[in-house]
């Protein structure tokens, strides 16, 4: 089955966009290495981004639609900003259960108040935070060993 990666608002920026904050790596080298775990995991994947909470939103809904019909285990997501004001791609998560881990490059608890909450994390499996771009790979590792010892 197919892994989602699903990536949001100025994550195409990665890699330019404070480095300091984001790291050096470019969205393009965070898909060349979920890639080869994805390969190495026997997993197709589909690796996207947009800036749009609507085609978030229209992605989320697709992916719910796969898993129900067996060709997807879900999605690895980072909603950039959109995690913490979108009430929307939530009830997309839930609608259309999706299966979701969220990810977070920088450790968010540790940065500005208004990025403590998510309005994803209740609705989410999992949640990967701080590890840099290493997150998303840590996230399609969880992706794909849910369910082998009988919880989620
Ligand atoms: C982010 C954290 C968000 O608060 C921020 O708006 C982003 C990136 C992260 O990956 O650390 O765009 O999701």
């Amino acid at each position: 089955p197919t892994i989602h990666v699903v990536n949001g608002p100025n994550l195409n920026l990665l890699g330019t966009r404070e480095p300091e904050v984001y790291g050096h790596e470019t969205l393009a080298d965070v898909e060349a290495r979920c890639r080869t775990l994805t390969d190495s995991l026997g997993h197709a994947l589909v690796f996207r981004q947009s800036n749009s909470e609507g085609t978030l939103v229209d992605w989320l809904q697709d992916i719910g639609r796969e898993v129900a019909a067996g060709s997807a285990l879900g999605v690895v997501l980072n909603a950039g900003a959109y995690t913490h004001t979108s009430v929307a791609l939530r009830d997309a998560i839930v609608g259309a259960s999706v299966p979701t881990i969220e990810v977070h490059v920088s450790n968010v608890h540790a940065r500005e108040e208004f990025r403590h909450h998510s309005y994803l994390s209740p609705v989410a499996i999992g949640i990967v935070v701080g590890f840099g771009t290493g997150g998303y790979e840590l996230a399609i590792r969880g992706l794909a060993e849910r369910g082998r010892d009988g919880r989620g």
